[in-house]
Order: C-alpha cells, then sequence, then structure tokens
C-alpha cells in the first residue's frame, strides 16, 4: 500500500484526524492519546488505564480499533485515526450513535467512545453482526455501569435505529425517553474531571506511602524544591490548615497528607506541584521522606487479636462502632425450631472500578475557592472542603464535572483537599489527575466481612429466629464504616418476617485502604449469608427453594426486625411470583442438561434482598429548583449529582409532567453549588426517591403560580412559546408574557421549589425504630453452569424482578439493575482486591463483555405512596440478590455451598475435591 510521506520535518509528525491533515510536533514516542487530548483537544478520546487494560481510549487506525494509549504517535505518521469526534455524519448522530441513544447503551458515558469506536470497527467489516460477533469485537472495551446488555442491542440496532419522539406532555413518567443528557457523551462533547482542565494550571502529583504502617520523616522539602526545576512547591501535612477530614461529623480521623505516620499503603504523604513535566518525572526513590516501617494489622482476625496493635491510638480494640437489632429472644426461640442452619461466610475486599479515575482542578477567586471535580456528593465537599480550608461554606463553591462512574467511590474527598490547598495557597489553578494505581490503591473499597449467622424455622418452614454477627475490615480510617455498620443489622434478616432476631455488625480499624461506601453499603455481603441460610433450611424441610421465601417474604402489614411496621409497597411476593414460571423452567432445563453433561454441572439458585431507600435514622432532604426566565427559559436547577444513573432525565420527567410542560423544554443546571439547592448525596438509591419527590413538588409549586398569573383553572394546559405562556381550560386561552414580570433570583422571573425529606425515626438501643421511610425489594434467579474438573463457573441465565414502586424511565431502571447485576456476578466469581497486588485493571478482574449471561428484567410496580408517582430507588438493589443466586446455582449444580467470595477456580475446586 502506498503511504504518503510520514514526516513533515525532522521533528513533526503528519497524520490524518477526523479528516483533516494535522502536524504533531514533539516527542515520538509520546501516548497516540495524550497527543489526541492534549495538543488536539480531541478530549473525548478517554485513557482509564494507560497500560491497554480498560479500551477507555480506542480509536481507529486506518479503520482499525487500537488502543490509543498504547500507540507512539511516530506509529501513526500518515495514517488515518478516526476519534469519536469524528464519528457523527455531518453534524448529526450516526445511526450507531443514535443506536446507543435510544437503547440507553451510555449510562456514566467514560467507556462509550471506545466502545462506539470499537463497534464502528465491527460494522464496517460486519454490518449485520451476531451478537456473539459484538461480544468480540467489543471484548476489548471494560463498562463498569451497563452491564454491557444494552450495548448489545445497540450495535445489533445500528443499521435501523431511529430515535423515538420525546413524549407528550402528561406522559413524560414512565416514558422509555432517551437520555436528555446522553447527545454530549456520543459524541465526545461531554466534559469529565481530566477534560476540562486550564491550559495554565500547575500540576499535581502525591507522594504515597508505600508501606502499610510505618512512620516518617520530612527531609529538607525547599532543598528538594531548589533541585528540581520546574516543580514550585511541596506541600505537607504543616501546609493544611485543617488536616483531617471523614464522612461523620464527628469523625474526621482521616488526614489530608499523612503526618509523621502513615497508616495505610497508598496514603498520601506530599504533594508536588508544578510543571506537568516537572512533578511527574521526580521518581518515588527521590522523595524526601524516611520511612520506618511498623507491625502492620491485616484483616479483621488480626485486628480482633487480644494485644493487636493499635490503628489508631485512642480506638481501643480497633473497634470503629458496634451498631445492632434485637427484636423477641432469638437465643431461646431456637430451642422450638424443627430446622436450624448456621455458617460462617467471608468476602473480600472489592475495587469500584469506575473507569474514569479521580480528576479535578481548583482555583482561587479572590476570598473563595472554586473546586471542578468528579464526584457524587457536590454539597458534602463544599462542606467538608470548608473545614479543611478553614473557610466559611459560602466561601466554597464545587462544580461538579461529568462524573465517569462513582458507585459510592467518588462520596469521600479525593482530589478536592490536594487541589485546594495548593490553588488557595499559590493564587494559581493546580490541577490533579490519579493515575490508575493511584486511584486503586488510595480509594475506598467495598468491606471485607466475616459473617457468622444461624437460622431456624418450624416444621412448615415458616421462619422463627435468625442471629447474626457481622464484622467488617473499615480500613485505617472511619469513611463510611459506620454507616454499613449499623445499615448491616437492620437488613441481616434479610427480606423476611422473622419474630425473634438479634443482629449485631462491629467495624474493625485495620492497616488497609479505608472500606467506604460501594453499591449496598454491607448488605449484599450479608445478603449472602441470609440467603444461603433460606436455601439450607428449604433443603432440610425438602421445600422449594422459591416456596420457602415466598411463604417468609415480608409483606405490607408485616413488621420487619426493628418492628417498623411496612404500610405499603412490599414488593417481594410479586417478585418471587413472577420469577416462578422461569424457576421452575430452569429447574427442568438443569436436570435434562446434567442427565448427560459429565463433568459440566448446570444449576439454578435464587437470591432475594430488601433495601431501605437514603440514610440510615438520619435526616435526608433534597430540595429542588424549577426557575422560569423573562425570555421563557425553563430550567431545572438539580443538586442531585447523575452519575450515569440516569437521574437528570427522571428529574426532568417528573418535573415535566407535574408542571404541566415539555420535557424537551427543560435545561439542567446540575450540582453546582452556587446555582443549585442542596440535593443531598448521590448514593443510598436515594434520589429518584427523594430528589424526585422534591422535583415534583417543585414542579407543582411552579404550576400553582403560573395557574394564579393566568388566572386559569388547576387543570389547565399549559404551553410556552419564547416568552409567552399559555394556559387552556374550559374557560378558553390564557396567556400571559413573561417579560412583563420583574427578573428575581437571576434571571429567572419565576421559581417554583420543593423540599422532601423522608419521614424517619431513630432507633432505641436494640435498634428499634423506623430507619427508612421506605425499601426496595427484588428476588432474582441465575443459572450457572460448573466445569466440575476445573472449577470455574459460567453464569448463563439472569432473571432479574425488581419492584422498584413505578419506573419512572423504564429504560433507565433496566439498566441499573443490568449493571447491578454484572458487579454482583463480579463480587461472586472474580473480584477481590489485594492491598498492594492487585493496583490495575489486569490484575483485577471485572467482568467483560464476554462474561454476561441472557439477561432478563421483570418490573415490579408496587407503588410507594410517599414517592413521585410511587417511585422508591434501584440503584442499589440490582447488585445485592446476583451473588446469593449465583451460590445458591453452584450448590444445586456441584451440591457445595461455597462460603467465600470470590469463587475463584481455585476455591470451588478444592471445594469439590474435599467434598
Ligand atoms: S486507557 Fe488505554 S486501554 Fe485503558
Ligand atoms: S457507561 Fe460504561 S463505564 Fe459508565
Amino acid at each position: 500500500m502506498n503511504r504518503p510521506r510520514t514526516e513533515f520535518d525532522a521533528s513533526t509528525i503528519r497524520f490524518v484526524v477526523n479528516g483533516q491533515t494535522r502536524d504533531y510536533s514533539g516527542s515520538p514516542a509520546k501516548r497516540l492519546a495524550d497527543v489526541l487530548r492534549d495538543d488536539f483537544g480531541l478530549t473525548g478520546t478517554k485513557i482509564g488505564c494507560n497500560a491497554g487494560d480498560c479500551g477507555a481510549c480506542t480509536v481507529l487506525l486506518d479503520g482499525k480499533q487500537v488502543c490509543s494509549c498504547l500507540t507512539p504517535v511516530a506509529q501513526v505518521g500518515g495514517r488515518a485515526v478516526t476519534t469519536v469526534e469524528g464519528l457523527a455524519e455531518k453534524a448529526t448522530l450516526s445511526g450507531l450513535q443514535r443506536a446507543f441513544h435510544k437503547h440507553g447503551a451510555a449510562q456514566c458515558g467514560i467507556c462509550t467512545p471506545g466502545m462506539l469506536m470499537a463497534a464502528a470497527d465491527l460494522l464496517s467489516r460486519n454490518p449485520q453482526p451476531s451478537a456473539d460477533q459484538v461480544k468480540d469485537a467489543l471484548g476489548g472495551v471494560l463498562c463498569r455501569c451497563t452491564g454491557y446488555q444494552k450495548i448489545i442491542e445497540a450495535v445489533l440496532d445500528a443499521a435501523q435505529a431511529e430515535l423515538p419522539p420525546l413524549p407528550a406532555t402528561g406522559a413524560a413518567v414512565g416514558a422509555r425517553a432517551p437520555k436528555v443528557d446522553g447527545v454530549a457523551k456520543l459524541t465526545g462533547e461531554e466534559r469529565y474531571g481530566a477534560d476540562d482542565i486550564p491550559v495554565d494550571a500547575l500540576w499535581l502529583r502525591v507522594l504515597r506511602s508505600p508501606h502499610h504502617h510505618a512512620s516518617f520523616e520530612l527531609g529538607d522539602l525547599a532543598a528538594f524544591v531548589a533541585a528540581h526545576p520546574g516543580i514550585e512547591r511541596v506541600f505537607s501535612a504543616r501546609d493544611v490548615p485543617s488536616n483531617s477530614f471523614g464522612i461523620y461529623p464527628h469523625i474526621k480521623d482521616q488526614p489530608v497528607l499523612a503526618d509523621g505516620v502513615v497508616r495505610f499503603r497508598g496514603e498520601a504523604v506530599l504533594a508536588l506541584v508544578g510543571t506537568r513535566k516537572a512533578v511527574e518525572s521526580v521518581t518515588d526513590a527521590e522523595a524526601p521522606i524516611r520511612y520506618k516501617a511498623l507491625p502492620s494489622v491485616m484483616g479483621i482476625a488480626a485486628a480482633a487479636a487480644p494485644g493487636a496493635p493499635l490503628v489508631q491510638q485512642d480506638k481501643p480494640g480497633n473497634i470503629l462502632l458496634d451498631g445492632g437489632v434485637k427484636k423477641g429472644d432469638a437465643a431461646s426461640a431456637f430451642a422450638s425450631c424443627a430446622a436450624i442452619a448456621e455458617a460462617e461466610f467471608k468476602t473480600g475486599f472489592v475495587e469500584h472500578a469506575y473507569i474514569e479515575p479521580e480528576a479535578g482542578w481548583a482555583r482561587r477567586v479572590g476570598e473563595r475557592l472554586e473546586i471542578h471535580v468528579t464526584t457524587q456528593t457536590p454539597y458534602m465537599d463544599r462542606d467538608e472542603m470548608a473545614l479543611v480550608m478553614k473557610l466559611a461554606r459560602e466561601q466554597v463553591r464545587i462544580v461538579p464535572t461529568a462524573c465517569g462512574g462513582g458507585f459510592g467511590g467518588k462520596l469521600d474527598l479525593s482530589v478536592q483537599p490536594l487541589v485546594g490547598v495548593a490553588a488557595w495557597l499559590l493564587d494559581k489553578p493546580v490541577a490533579c489527575i490519579y493515575s490508575r494505581p493511584e486511584s486503586m490503591a488510595s480509594s475506598t473499597k467495598r468491606h471485607p466481612a466475616r459473617i457468622r449467622i444461624k437460622s431456624g424455622c418450624d416444621a412448615s418452614g415458616k421462619l422463627i429466629a435468625i442471629e447474626t454477627q457481622a464484622d467488617f475490615d473499615t480500613g485505617a480510617y472511619a469513611s463510611w464504616g459506620p454507616t454499613v455498620a449499623t445499615r448491616v443489622p437492620i437488613h441481616a434478616s434479610g427480606p423476611y418476617f422473622v419474630p425473634h432476631v438479634t443482629a449485631l455488625g462491629r467495624a474493625y480499624f485495620t492497616h488497609c485502604h479505608p472500606s467506604g461506601a460501594f453499591r449496598g453499603f454491607g448488605v449484599p455481603q450479608g445478603a449472602i449469608a441470609h440467603e444461603a441460610m433460606m436455601d439450607e433450611l428449604a433443603d432440610k424441610l425438602g421445600m422449594d427453594r422459591l416456596a420457602f421465601r415466598r411463604l417468609n417474604a415480608l409483606k405490607a402489614g408485616d413488621a420487619t426486625a426493628t418492628g417498623q411496621v411496612l404500610q405499603h409497597s412490599a414488593g417481594l411476593p410479586q417478585c418471587l411470583d413472577a420469577l416462578k414460571p422461569h424457576w421452575d423452567e430452569a429447574l427442568a432445563a438443569c436436570a435434562a442438561y446434567n442427565k448427560t453433561s459429565g463433568r459440566q454441572r448446570r444449576g439454578a439458585g435464587i437470591g432475594c434482598m430488601w433495601y431501605g431507600i437514603g440514610n440510615t435514622s438520619l435526616s435526608n432532604p433534597s430540595t429542588m429548583r424549577i426557575g422560569l426566565s423573562a425570555k421563557g427559559e425553563l430550567t431545572l436547577y438539580n443538586g442531585a449529582v447523575d452519575i450515569g444513573q440516569g437521574s437528570n432525565t427522571i428529574l426532568t420527567q417528573i418535573a415535566a409532567d407535574a408542571l404541566g410542560l415539555p420535557m424537551g423544554q427543560f435545561r439542567i443546571v446540575m450540582g453546582d453549588t452556587d446555582l443549585t439547592a442542596d440535593a443531598g448525596k448521590t448514593s443510598a438509591s436515594r434520589q429518584t426517591f427523594v430528589s424526585g419527590k422534591a422535583t415534583e413538588l417543585a414542579g407543582r409549586d411552579l404550576r400553582r403560580k403560573l395557574i394564579k398569573l393566568l388566572k386559569a383553572s388547576p387543570d389547565a394546559v399549559l404551553s410556552l412559546n419564547g416568552s409567552v405562556i399559555k394556559a387552556r381550560d374550559a374557560s378558553g386561552e390564557h396567556q400571559y408574557d413573561l417579560a412583563w414580570l420583574p427578573a428575581r433570583g437571576g434571571t429567572d422571573a419565576l421559581r417554583g421549589e420543593g423540599t422532601f425529606d423522608p419521614p424517619t425515626s431513630p432507633q432505641d438501643a436494640d435498634g428499634q425504630g423506623v430507619p427508612y421511610a421506605t425499601y426496595a425489594f427484588a428476588a432474582q434467579l441465575a443459572v450457572v453452569e460448573v466445569d466440575c474438573d476445573l472449577g470455574t463457573v459460567k453464569v448463563i441465565d439472569i432473571v432479574a424482578a425488581h419492584d422498584v414502586g413505578k419506573a419512572i424511565n423504564p429504560i433507565q431502571v433496566e439498566g441499573q439493575i443490568q449493571g447491578g447485576t454484572i458487579q454482583g456476578l463480579g463480587l461472586a466469581l472474580m473480584e477481590e482486591y489485594l492491598p498492594g497486588r492487585t493496583e490495575n485493571l489486569h490484575d483485577y478482574l471485572i467482568p467483560t463483555i464476554g462474561d454476561i449471561p441472557a439477561m432478563k428484567c421483570i418490573l415490579i410496580e408496587d407503588a410507594e405512596p410517599l414517592g413521585p408517582s410511587g417511585a422508591k430507588g434501584v440503584g442499589e438493589p440490582g447488585l445485592i440478590p446476583t451473588a446469593p443466586a449465583i451460590l445458591g446455582a453452584i450448590h444445586h449444580a456441584t451440591g457445595v455451598r461455597m462460603r467465600q467470595v470470590p469463587v475463584l477456580p481455585h476455591r470451588l475446586r478444592a471445594a469439590l475435591k474435599h467434598a
């Protein structure tokens, strides 16, 4: 093949990008990804690992997909590169992009450019691929949000996809509307934490502890700066105005920069600030830090051992918190049980593995500090940064960027205090992007658990008693440990009516990275234990496992372990009834398969869950505003960050129907703490329920004001055309020109506001009370195939039935269930973070597109009267029942009950041999 001349001059490389000839001057070894982003401003190409593991950087090189992070720019001279920015056809979305939009294939969107480019490569060679061919072609790109199902559907539909029309006014709730912010994720225009850094920003790099536990002394920092041209300053603990932070107001135990002692490998010690080249060229060996390694406490058993070294000197026994729930007299009640099951379970650290590493930048604006950052919780960030900086809250502004996945891991501070302190003291913009190993070493993880459980039932299968002790490894600092230790006992008896319950939770400090929030706050670990008990009790009585759960399922009118009587919306019985035909079919299919299958055995399992929506026994408010300007601009001021779950779209749907104007007329301001009201954090599956209700109230408030202004009847039909608002009712048409109104609150002439705080009550000493206003329920069925010689497990089928109250947007709801389910599959079968050993995405495995089973979602709508149109939440529930269902299926296939996850092949093989 004839190629054009590759070199423009000795130091210039010429190639074609998206149809345009571009010249690059600089190091020929520079990664193509960096050239595209830094030199050409094409930030649609994402960097998730810089190591060839995630595929986020995938572009086309002469039409073939390549990882641009592994491609030196020298290799592209004279060739053609296509990035996501070049995918649209004549400024309109390509068929592939339309299909992604229609099917909801982009959640957070950080993997989307890579997925699109890999799919474009496939479709250029094979316009009508099979699902397996799609899986093969997209196998190099990781997605942590979607569970891949909708991505496959989109690629298969690329040839004919047309976008559905936006729902009509009054029919937005319940519509399968595409994301209101979806197009930017498909064209590369979306700006994530690393995408909008000012060109004059200084760069910040953190030097971190290589030890699990050590004391340290610092060398001469001034001399270090003088010896390193380009480095402007080195920050240490003494530079931080108030050097401690933490989630809870009374537990601020984590330093921004360690002060004389490090308590986990990866803890931040020094921050180098200067030019990017200068800070990146310092080696760890040059760091002016002298460590003295100290004995470390690794794991729950070590932390609980008599005489164990204390991780935090003022925490005797290394205990962060004890929590518990006590109802009836479980210990005595076991005497009356016809069947009893008992076991201990273990889980490990699990990494969030969001594809976007932590990133952001800060600047000082007079006497205010402004931070642009990828986050799940701008208002908590604002309040925490005010404490760290010793500033008033009003002096701090958080501007959330698009968030490339969070799952709880971006609820804690990461780069915020580092860039904040540096920008404030230097009075210059300062940016920081974590590398993948840095992100994994320093960020929170799912709590490892050791759970002892004992359950008993009568001869008919009715549960009588459950006793459980759940211990968690909370790492070096508290983070969300108290939340996990209190949430787990409440949920420990499972979604069942049990008269006698004793459930205790305890979190231990260790010399590991802090354990924090991760989709479920400990409930997934607890569900593994209580669901195994349901299987064992059913087996002991010779009962069908689904029927056993159906007999005991909580329903409206039942009291939970905390004594809370469920008034409404307890849809587990409906979920189980919906699964029943699939269950019967799966059991029959497994039996037929196993008659002739040899070493391959198939089995079916069931997992159930319940999940309290929102904070535990704490005030949990959200305030939303909708503004209408004198020009007729309609704005949803939304303090709830959309981390990919679709809240921007769902809240717009709710606002549209509550106000009575089409969702296409809304624009959204999201998360900016100067422009929105506090909607709380995006966690605990709360935004649809809590912020959704606040949005509904805001929409109704603005509607009332408009109806009054227009002197129309309450049921009038509204329309907005430019600045003219009209209402049509039985008496005719009324209209008003908003330009006549004085502007208030910025540009808005009229505003509606709504606040909702779900009603809960504190728990007493026995944990009795109303910790949550409502609960989500679900039941999932899994079918697995086990290779009994190798110990490998392949999940081949999942049916997920979820009671969501009301599916405001079924596409988004299914996406949450599918994505959560695949994270649950990872928890069950492959994900185990080992500090110091799995700090990258090739040693730490998450499910790929090749690992996913066939999946079916069944949505049960048992309306919650408190929620918007009856909706509850679904962010976490998708994950919780999956691992128990898979474990039950493995036992059904093999007869082996696995007590530790992940069920890695060597563990299952050993158990099979033992059995
Ligand atoms: S950034 Fe290139 S593969 Fe991850
Ligand atoms: S949508 Fe794929 S990683 Fe978020």
